[in-house]
């Protein structure tokens, strides 16, 4: 039994084989994003990032859903009329888990999309470092279809990932595409039947795992930051994420790697990973 078995209401998570799996639990909502499940969210996340059994993360949805965006009830139309204050508070709790925490998060992401996958979904999406997808997964900015414009960073989200054109398509018409549509505009990595989803994300997931994880979070952070930098910025930015991680690694990879390939010819880095150990 997961030792975190029961712990959250809304989420279930289990570690095996050094993967994080944080699964959205409300499959009878779609997996909507309550406010609990925000909340809980926030925990899961710190929880799970201090937590050294689980190295990569992996975020999916119970059911046929990823999640079916913000709950239009328990989000929205229960604290209609609620002071600003409580209101600013729920959207912080958003934002906290759904990009702030997800963004930066010191450990790789992986959203294994299922299923529906709409509106305020795409910010955790997004967030994640890499997504793979169901074919069968329908994606919708729903937002247009019951009369808001994209809220919290779903258009960031969207024009950090997908075309300019297909952007705006999608936020002023409100149609679905599905897995493969998303893999072509760039918006996940790739997309497969959901039949071997798990396969290809544990694919992804043991690649990951065998590199080393101080060099990983450095090199994933560094490339969403550079993002905003100018180039005169990055040089000297991207230089210091180097030398940080030559100084924070623990298990010294830079000198493992170079070893492994000019004195003991036992890797072609071009072709692969060094040995950790
Ligand atoms: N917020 C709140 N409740 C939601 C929800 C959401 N985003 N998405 C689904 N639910 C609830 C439904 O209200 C329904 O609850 P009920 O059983 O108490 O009536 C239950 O989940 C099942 O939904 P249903 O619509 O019957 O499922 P479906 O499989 O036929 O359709 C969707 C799935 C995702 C296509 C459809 O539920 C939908 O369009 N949801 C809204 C998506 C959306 O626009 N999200 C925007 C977020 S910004």
């Amino acid at each position: 039994m997961s030792k975190y078995a029961g712990r959250w209401e809304t989420v279930k998570v289990e570690i095996e084989n050094s993967i994080g799996w944080i699964t959205l639990n409300r499959p009878e909502k779609r997996n909507a994003m309550s406010p609990t499940l925000n909340r809980e969210m926030i925990d899961v996340l710190e929880t799970l990032e201090l937590d050294d059994e689980a190295q990569v993360i992996v975020l999916t949805g119970a059911g046929d859903s990823w999640t079916a965006g913000m709950d239009l009830k328990e989000y929205f139309r229960e604290n209609d009329g609620k002071p600003e204050i409580f209101q600013e508070r729920l959207r912080r709790d958003c934002s906290q888990w759904q990009w702030k925490l997800l963004r930066m998060y010191s450990k790789p992401t992986i959203a294994m999309v299922n299923g529906w996958c709409f509106g305020g979904a795409f910010s955790p999406l997004v967030a994640c470092d890499l997504a793979i997808a169901a074919d069968e997964a329908v994606f919708g900015l729903s937002e247009i279809n019951w009369g808001i414009p994209p809220g919290n960073l779903v258009s960031k989200a969207v024009a950090d990932t997908m075309g300019h054109r297909q952007a705006l398509h999608y936020i002023m018409t409100g149609d679905t595409f599905n897995g493969q549509e998303a893999a072509a505009m760039g918006l996940v990595n790739k997309s497969v039947p959901r039949a071997q989803l798990r396969d290809a994300v544990l694919e992804v997931a043991d690649k990951l795992l065998a590199k080393s994880p101080t060099v990983l979070r450095i090199a994933k952070n560094g490339f969403k930051r550079c993002r905003e930098l100018t180039w005169e910025q990055n040089e000297d930015y991207l230089y210091a994420k180097v030398d940080q991680s030559n100084y924070r690694d623990p298990e010294k990879g830079r000198a493992q790697g170079l070893k492994q390939f000019l004195d003991d010819k036992t890797i072609k880095p071009g072709l692969q990973t060094y040995k950790r150990g």
